[in-house]
């Protein structure tokens, strides 16, 4: 008999549903031992909560999330909420006693990061990590395996990408992902760093110094109600890093980045072995094998379904965004369960608070318009 764990979910946005819709399906990936049932949610917006009357079995539905911190029904909580309210809930949530799967950036900025990180260190019993999808794809496991595996020899470059497109509309209303009192001055890098960075620094590439090039493309979003509102956060970034050897890093965040639609891309060049993969082709893992003096060649693999957990799906069928959270959820509720079955777990708050130093120091670099030493 598996271990049930209840799921509380504070912030039923569209991260909230993404995770309810992963536990329903629990059933798809083959039997861990644990099992995950959506127990309670939370959002300050009724009109949210309706969408979560369609789950079954029917969770407890409330607009105060001490109400669902103070549920015995709840072992562990996702909690995806606007970053301004990360470090509170994240806090209370842990002086609740209960597990933590936060979404990233892990609090708005960096003395956010370091007093969740606090709170994180006096509560080891209780496990915290962060959320990160795309790594437990089975791209993102086959460069993760390959990386481990030090097939690259001496590594010359490591490229990490997250890009988004739909900000190039002039016309798509502000949201609070665009102003920095709700997402943070780090804009961009707040939103989809972690993606970026969870490979790179599950390797030990920790950047030592840092040199950013940041954009914001558009100062000022449609409103929704007929005016404008100031749209004051970061669109673009690119950091062009150097790891203790001087190898390049160079990671790129971008919101407008033309035609990329949650473009999610890795490539590690290296002197006997180079791989690169990106969602936007999802099947096709790239590589390059190389021994001296034979010749340069790209190879492409057709990748099947085999991420970091095994389903149901055809070995040789496809897998997109969902079953990759799922992956990582089943990631957190192995981990919790104490029986990893494989040994690539979800982004630990130390990862997380690195990622949280890499943008401070991008966010100096710009203001100095200097290569920042870490
Ligand atoms: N892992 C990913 O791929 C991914 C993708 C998108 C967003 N995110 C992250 O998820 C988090 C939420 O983003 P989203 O896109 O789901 O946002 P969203 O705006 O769709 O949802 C956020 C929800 O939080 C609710 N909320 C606000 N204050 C609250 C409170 N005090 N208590 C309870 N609920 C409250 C809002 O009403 C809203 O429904 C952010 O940290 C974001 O960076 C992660």
């Amino acid at each position: 008999m598996a271990e049930e764990v209840g799921l509380g979910v504070i912030g039923g946005g569209l991260m909230g549903r993404e995770i309810t819709s992963a536990v329903a399906r629990w059933i798809h990936l083959h039997d861990l031992g644990v099992t995950p049932r959506v127990v309670h949610v939370c959002d300050v917006d009724p009109e949210v909560l309706r969408w979560y009357e369609r789950a079954a079995p029917q969770p407890t539905l409330s607009t105060d999330y001490h109400s669902l911190l103070a549920d015995p029904a709840v072992d562990a909580v996702y909690c995806a909420v606007p970053h301004h309210l990360h470090e509170q809930i994240y806090l209370d949530v842990l002086r609740a006693g209960k597990h933590l799967l936060a979404e990233k950036p892990f609090g708005i900025d960096l003395a956010a990061a370091n007093t969740i990180m606090a709170e994180v260190d006096a509560r080891p019993q209780q496990l915290v990590r962060v959320s990160s999808e795309f790594p437990f794809s089975p791209g993102g496991q086959a460069v993760w395996k390959w990386i481990a595996d030090r097939a690259y020899g001496e590594l010359l470059e490591v490229r990490a990408s997250f890009l988004h497109s739909s900000d190039l509309d002039p016309e798509k209303p502000i949201n609070w992902k665009r102003q920095s009192q709700f997402n943070g001055l780090y804009g961009c890098m707040g939103d989809l760093g972690m993606h970026a960075l969870h490979i790179p620094l599950r390797a030990g590439w920790m950047p030592t110094t840092v040199f950013a090039l940041l954009s914001n493309v558009f100062a000022e979003r449609p409103d929704g109600r007929g005016g404008v509102a100031a749209c004051d956060t970061w669109d673009n970034a690119v950091l062009a890093c150097s790891l203790t050897d001087g190898t390049p890093l160079i990671v790129e965040t971008k919101r407008i980045a033309p035609g990329e639609t949650n473009t999610w891309r890795i490539e590690i060049d290296g002197t006997e072995g180079s791989i690169a993969y990106s969602t936007k082709y999802p099947k096709t893992l790239r590589r390059l094998d190389y021994k001296a003096g034979a010749p340069q060649a790209w190879s492409s693999l057709d990748l099947g379904s085999v991420g970091a957990y095994p389903s149901i799906t055809g070995a040789i069928f496809e897998t997109g965004f969902s079953d990759w959270l799922q992956q990582m959820l089943a990631a957190f509720l192995d981990e919790l369960h104490g029986e990893l079955h494989q040994p690539f777990t979800c982004v630990t708050p130390a990862e997380a608070l690195a990622a949280h130093r890499i943008y401070t120091a991008a966010l100096e670099s710009r203001a100095t318009r200097s290569a920042v030493t870490l």
